[in-house]
């Protein structure tokens, strides 16, 4: 299925309005209270679209937040099957301390496009189309991930950067870039936007990695998808609760290692508003009487923009 360019408009004005309900809270030190905001805006507008669409990747119980959940049905039935990817404040931290990097984020697929995962982390890896697909993996050595984009960028070492979420669970592996001399963007939370920053080279990030969630990871690959960039993900199913509902939601090798193509099969679109101004895009700025927002649109063969939109206060 191809998406029409009137559908991803409407798709744009989705994540555009969920930002825009965010902007009152902002600052305000209320992490629930933000993301259930963003949460009733996406849900409350995507379901006054045509589309007979379901939750594949949702807000879960990874964060206990008011969620868009697993398996919801939104929009109107009368359209075609979709399946929804939604992370409508990403970034949770970032908004209730009103700090750079709030988005919020949407992918959509034909129905059976996007991989059906539970919340749950996944070890990630992103590196930007410069680099042949078969230079890094999940699986090779950090140093041999590095070391091989050095050798095909040719750079030296440190000048190779790397984009991580910085948590006591990555001390080894930061304390192994270290070693290397690798420079390091630690970032605190919003690791979708991490994983993007391998697209350009304006963001000077060489490789992204780590662990984080799984949606986000799943997010991530539908706009690295358009970007042509690597992206492998790994789900990390800890829990006995975790390991029943990825079985039931038909995972069989617990262990898999996905490629890109096997987590966003097909056409998506990916949009991401900023919320707060960060590395993407900028956030939801308020002018007279109206709201601007700037929001990452990507459509696999069609579209990377940056779209601005005005929108009337209601
Ligand atoms: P929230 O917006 O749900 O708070 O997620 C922010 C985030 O930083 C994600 O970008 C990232 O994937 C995840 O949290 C990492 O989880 P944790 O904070 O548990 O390490």
């Amino acid at each position: 299925m191809v998406f029409k360019k009137d559908f991803l408009d409407k798709i744009i004005n989705i994540t555009s309005n969920a930002a825009i309900a965010c902007y009152p809270y902002l600052g305000k030190k209320d992490k629930i209270l933000v993301d259930k905001t963003a949460t009733d805006e996406m849900r409350k507008n995507l379901n006054q679209l045509d589309i007979d669409g379901k939750v594949v990747i949702g807000e879960g119980e990874l964060d206990e937040a008011p969620m868009l959940y697993i398996g919801e049905k939104l929009g109107t039935g009368e359209g075609p099957s979709i399946d929804i990817a939604v992370d409508p404040l990403e970034g949770t931290n970032f908004a209730a301390n009103n700090l750079p990097g709030a988005l919020s984020v949407l992918a959509i697929s034909a129905k059976g496009n996007l991989f059906n995962a539970p919340e749950t982390y996944m070890d990630k890896l992103a590196v930007g189309n410069d680099v042949p697909f078969d230079a890094t993996d999940l699986d090779f050595p950090i140093e041999k991930n590095i070391k091989n984009i050095a050798d095909c960028k040719n750079k030296a070492l440190n000048e190779i950067t790397a984009c991580i979420l910085e948590r006591p669970r990555h001390k080894e592996i930061i304390d192994k870039l270290k070693k290397l001399n690798v420079k390091l963007k630690l970032i605190s939370d919003g690791d979708v936007a991490g994983a993007l920053l391998v697209t350009d080279k304006k963001y000077n990030i060489d490789i992204f990695l780590g662990i984080g969630g799984g949606p986000e990871g799943v997010l991530a690959a539908s706009a690295l998808d358009a970007f042509n960039c690597k992206f492998q993900g790994r789900f990390l199913f800890k829990t006995d609760n975790d390991i029943k509902r990825a079985k039931k939601m038909g995972i069989k090798d617990l262990n898999k290692k996905y490629d890109l193509n096997e987590i966003v099969r097909g056409d998506s679109i990916f949009c991401a508003t900023g919320i707060t101004t960060g590395d993407l895009v900028n956030g939801v700025k308020l002018e007279n009487d109206k709201f601007i927002t700037e929001t990452l649109v990507t459509h696999k063969n069609s579209t990377i923009n940056i779209v601005k939109k005005e929108i009337a206060i209601t």
